[in-house]
């Protein structure tokens, strides 16, 4: 079963799963999702992934219909029935299937689902071409921590990038503060400090940004939770985006405007080898 998937109990092959048309996330985008990367055939921080996961459910008022002990063993399940080494569980959790209407449904069994489909393995760091990014207006909600499967504004700022050759487009605010891009966290190095906007309602606080974090720590690199302006991101030494599916992306442009550094820069090469050293001790360690 390559893409094997799951709902609210039953295991299948993904081109047979089914929900109801009458799913609130598909008629309302009442719902909220997980993304969590497989290395090795081992989930890669799962985790901290659940954890997010409960807490966006709670924060629209969802229920999870099982704990995590058991999403967590379906994740497992669900690889080992995959067959691949490397690629991704998407799951998503909406208020259910009820007859259409904006009020919550009074008594509805929220609908789980899961599925797994490979991705190419982490590719050596000199096999990373570094990509352009262009800057929008974020017009999006004020929960972006919440992660919800109401990607409109993302989708068509994404799309607008894609049109212009760009990778990503990082959204940034009226005052224009940077923060976010439409499926990335966005970090640069300003004066010598790596800078990333705190972990505030205006952003997705990133797995990948958390561990990012967390290495550029244990290398005793400067860095700042505090948010930046554009016209210091495009004279930014370094800039680079994080996501579970992108890791650490170097960018060599951004709206045209290069980072002094030739990309990926020497602190953003450290982190990219930090993060492949992260990769092996999570996912390879009995065969290092
Ligand atoms: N995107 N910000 C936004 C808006 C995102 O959608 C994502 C992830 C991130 C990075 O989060 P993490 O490091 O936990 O993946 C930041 C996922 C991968 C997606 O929608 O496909």
């Amino acid at each position: 079963m390559q893409n094997p998937a799951w709902i609210n109990g039953s295991f299948m092959d993904l081109a047979e799963a089914k929900i109801s048309i009458e799913d609130r996330g598909f008629l309302l985008g009442d719902g909220v999702y997980e993304v969590i990367r497989v290395y090795n055939g081992r989930p890669f921080y799962l985790d901290a992934h659940l954890l997010r996961f409960e807490k966006s459910a709670s924060a629209i008022r969802i229920d999870l219909p099982c704990d995590t002990g058991q999403i967590s063993e379906t994740v497992s399940t669900l690889v080992e029935k995959s067959g691949w080494l490397d690629g991704y569980i998407y799951m998503q959790l909406t208020r259910g299937s009820a007859k259409r209407d904006h009020l919550f449904p009074p008594s509805v069994r929220p609908a789980l689902v899961m599925y797994g489909r490979e991705l190419d393995p982490v590719p050596a760091i000199d096999a990373v071409e570094p990509r352009e990014a262009i800057t929008l207006p974020d017009e999006r909600w004020l929960n972006c921590n919440i992660k919800s499967t109401n990607l409109l504004p993302n989708l068509l700022a994404r799309q607008q990038a894609a049109e212009a050759g760009a990778v990503e487009a990082i959204f940034f605010r009226p005052e224009g503060i940077v923060t976010e891009g439409t499926r990335s966290n966005v970090f640069a190095v300003i004066d010598g400090t790596v800078r990333t906007h705190p972990a505030t309602n205006l952003i997705l606080p990133g797995i990948t940004r958390e561990i990012v974090l967390d290495i550029l720590q244990e290398l005793a690199v400067p860095v700042s939770e505090t948010a930046f302006g554009l016209q210091e991101l495009k004279a930014a030494e370094e800039v680079w985006l994080t996501s579970t599916t992108m890791e650490v992306n170097p960018l060599k442009s951004v709206d045209g405007a290069q980072p002094a550094a030739p990309a990926p820069g020497p602190v953003c090469r450290l982190v990219m080898e930090k993060f492949r050293g992260r990769i092996a001790d999570k996912c390879f360690e009995d065969v290092k």
